[in-house]
């Protein structure tokens, strides 16, 4: 006999399951412990004093209507506000063709529930972001994988998947992406676009880090090489508070016919309140200061890390040296377990992502680690990663 009720369990609960990194990093807990291991943003990134500011703004500017039930494309001056921040990324995007959501990761679960149905393929960059396959999992898809150098994805490896399988979309996170860092070439943008485009194939964009650069040239999305074939997603977690869920999305027009149908069956429109706060975050210039003094943190916790990285890891080990984002991929030798380097790190207070929890085929990424650099300060992160070295030379290299 099963557990009681296992019986009204639907089929899609079956290939649903906990966020494996969340069981693993119970160990965080303990005491002393510095973690390299979340994908969170440093606290003090929180414009706190500036919200006492937006707050009385929002309270006299929009009054009863920031906490009254909304339209459920989203709250129209926020997304008059979001137009005009895509302008700035190269995006033409008009008010009335953006979509507000609870975090980027709605977008993706709702766009999983409108294109995926079970046997569907869906196309991924190898290593991918394991919270996107989570969103897509639970309509029971199948994925093939891309391959990806220094670059992103190889245009070559993406031509062969679509040409070989019946491909839903393409997934690709193509600028710092978690949880290697890399960024796709502008080069690749066009080739990838010109591929999509005759293929007429659907690629979603997800492009959470793009304002955290903290040196090299800014590249456009891929959207705008490819504007009709791209959902392009992306959220304002990591440039004001994740705690507000403030994702959105520009698509076609019949995904985006379709995803507005989803959002209004599940959730009516997305919390009104965080919108304007939002609102006046970007329309009172709140936001231009705020992600300078987000940069100017991270940069050097990423220099430290790097730098610290140089002159402790053992020479067989490979990293990304990403110029932003959140996060740096390791790749060590052949026959090296991640995971089994990650409890002897507990012990010595030092806490990771093993790597392979981010592939599809987890076979594929045993030898592979992803580090966080943005939630602890410069020292913590160099003794960290001094002791993360230490045990991978007891891991066999030197
Ligand atoms: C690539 C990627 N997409 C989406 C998300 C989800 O972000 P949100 O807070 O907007 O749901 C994250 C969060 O870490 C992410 O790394």
């Amino acid at each position: 006999m099963g557990e009681p009720f296992e019986q009204l369990l639907s089929q899609r609960t079956s290939s649903m399951q906990r966020n494996p990194i969340r069981e693993i990093l119970r160990a965080l807990a303990q005491p002393g412990m510095i973690s390299l291991a979340g994908g969170i943003p440093a606290p003090e990134t929180f414009p706190i004093e500036d919200l006492y500011r937006i707050n009385e703004t929002v309270l006299d500017r929009y009054g009863p209507a920031a906490l009254q039930y909304d339209l459920t494309e989203g709250f129209a001056p926020f997304r008059e506000a979001l137009a005009g921040y895509l302008a700035t990324k190269g995006i033409d995007a008009d008010a009335e063709r953006l979509l507000v959501f609870n975090g980027s990761q709605s977008v993706l679960d709702t766009l999983g529930k409108i294109l995926i149905s079970p046997g569907d393929v869906v196309a991924l960059e190898s290593p991918s972001y394991l919270g996107a396959i989570s969103a897509f999992s639970s309509y029971l898809p199948e994925y093939v994988s891309i391959e990806t150098d220094d670059d992103g994805i190889i245009p070559e490896s993406l031509e062969r998947v679509l040409d070989q399988h019946k491909v839903k979309f393409v997934y690709l996170v193509t600028t710092f992406q978690n949880p290697t860092g890399r960024t796709l070439s502008l080069r690749r943008r066009q080739e990838i676009a010109a591929i999509v485009k005759d293929r007429n194939a659907l690629v979603v964009e997800d492009d959470p880090y793009s304002d955290l650069r903290y040196r090299g040239e800014v590249v456009p999305p891929l959207q705008s090489f490819a504007p009709e074939n791209t959902v392009y997603a992306s959220t304002l977690s990591k440039i004001f508070a994740p705690g507000l869920r403030l994702g959105f999305c520009l698509a076609p027009p019949l995904i985006r016919e379709w995803l507005y149908i989803a959002k209004q069956g599940a959730d009516l429109h997305s919390n009104t309140y965080a919108q304007a706060l939002a609102t006046e975050y970007i329309c009172g210039g709140f936001i231009d200061k705020q992600v300078p003094k987000i940069i100017d943190l991270y940069r050097p916790r990423q220099e430290a890390m790097l730098s610290t990285m140089a002159r402790h890891f053992p020479q067989e080990y490979r990293w990304t040296k990403p110029e932003g984002g959140m996060f740096i991929w390791v790749e060590g030798p052949a026959g090296v377990d991640a995971e089994a380097v990650y409890w002897k790190a507990i012990e010595r207070k030092v806490a990771f992502v093993p790597g392979k929890y981010f592939y599809v085929d987890p076979s594929d990424g045993l030898a592979t680690m992803r580090l966080n650099f943005t939630r602890v300060d410069e020292a913590a992160i160099e003794s960290a990663v001094a002791a993360l070295g230490a045990v991978l030379k007891e891991f066999g290299a030197n």
